[in-house]
């Protein structure tokens, strides 16, 4: 067989690399690596199945996860991110796997391929299932680690006073941002389902639904990774509850990947935004579809602060 169509065989196999890595993040591979260890010591260890779990990790050796000496295996580089990365790792495995086999149903006749699996739209699904729910925000705040850091160099949020942080999941951007403003006055807005999980983290949370009101007076709101998950009219409606909820001469903080002209330019925001067709029906946005659908919601003097994230991250600013 040719090596194209070997390789594309791999690709076609990436269903047991989800799964490969589901296993490693929920039974704690990377974790108890601490040291080269044979394949019986970790089942041992783990209180697994020896044989199964020495396949999978030869499995994990050929993606460059482990590494395999003679039936001893170690952490490489590549595996020392999984703990940090075991909230994608475990929502991928346990939630959006079975999420993802809608795609050609809702590709032939629209609609979203997550509720076309689990009959429900994907927050609904969550607030009905906790431990979804608790493994989705996980991953948001896995992910957040990574990208929080770019967004704080990209905008100086040391100029604002009051602060809402609307869909603001764990809150793990928001401390970022605190820890730039610690002046600051924030608040966390999220889902009641979500917002237990954020009170540890942040000083103020608030329960609600952004589709009805959010936190009135502030003078900036923030919408990370949140309008992305919506689409345009959705969007509007969220974008309209904040601008009644905001003081005058207030401004809207969009953190969102900005769509390349070619995939390939932006590797990371083209996957998000097959997320958002698979999950919710939704879209990442080029710059010119943000501008659009910013001005439509009546905010004006929009400027774009790109970050260095591989994500593709830029923080719009618009009053
Ligand atoms: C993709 S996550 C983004 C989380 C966080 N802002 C970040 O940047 O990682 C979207 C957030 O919107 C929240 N959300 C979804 N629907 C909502 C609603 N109707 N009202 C308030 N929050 C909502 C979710 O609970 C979730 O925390």
């Amino acid at each position: 067989m040719p090596d194209d169509a070997w390789q594309l065989l791999r690709l076609m196999d990436g269903f047991v690399t989800t799964q490969l890595l589901y296993v490693a993040a929920k039974l704690g591979v990377a974790e108890a690596l601490t040291e080269p260890k044979t394949a019986a010591a970790l089942a041992d260890e783990l209180h697994v199945d020896a044989d199964a779990l020495t396949r999978v990790l030869r499995g994990l050796a050929l993606e460059d996860v482990v590494s395999e000496d003679e039936g001893t295996f170690a952490l490489t580089a590549l595996g020392a991110h999984l703990p940090a990365l075991k909230g994608p790792a475990l929502v991928r495995g346990e939630l959006y796997f079975h999420g993802a086999e809608g795609l050609l149903d809702a590709v032939k006749h629209g609609g979203t391929a997550f509720e076309r699996i689990y009959d429900a739209p994907f927050f609904t699904h969550l607030d009905q299932y906790p431990s979804h729910e608790a493994a989705f925000e996980a991953s948001m705040a896995g992910r957040a680690e990574q990208e929080a850091q770019a967004v704080v160099a990209a905008y100086d949020f040391t100029l604002l006073k009051t602060l809402v942080d609307v869909g603001g999941g764990r809150g793990v951007l928001l401390n970022a941002i605190l820890r730039q403003a610690p002046h600051l006055d924030a608040t966390l807005f999220d889902r009641p389902a979500a917002i237990e999980a954020a009170r540890p983290h942040v000083p103020k949370v608030v329960a609600g639904d952004f589709f009805e009101a959010v936190p009135p007076g502030a003078d900036a709101y923030l919408l990370s990774r949140v309008l992305h998950d919506w689409d345009d009219e959705d969007a509007l409606r969220i974008l309209a509850t904040v601008r009644r909820a905001m003081r005058e001469a207030g401004r809207v903080l969009i953190v969102d990947a900005i769509l390349p002209r070619h995939a390939r330019d932006k590797p990371a925001a083209i996957r998000m935004d097959l997320h958002m067709l698979l999950l919710l029906g939704a879209r990442e946005r080029t710059e010119a579809e943000f501008r659009a659908l910013l001005e439509r919601a009546g905010f004006h003097h929009i400027t774009v602060h790109p970050t260095d994230s591989p994500a593709g991250l830029s923080v719009m600013d618009a009053r």
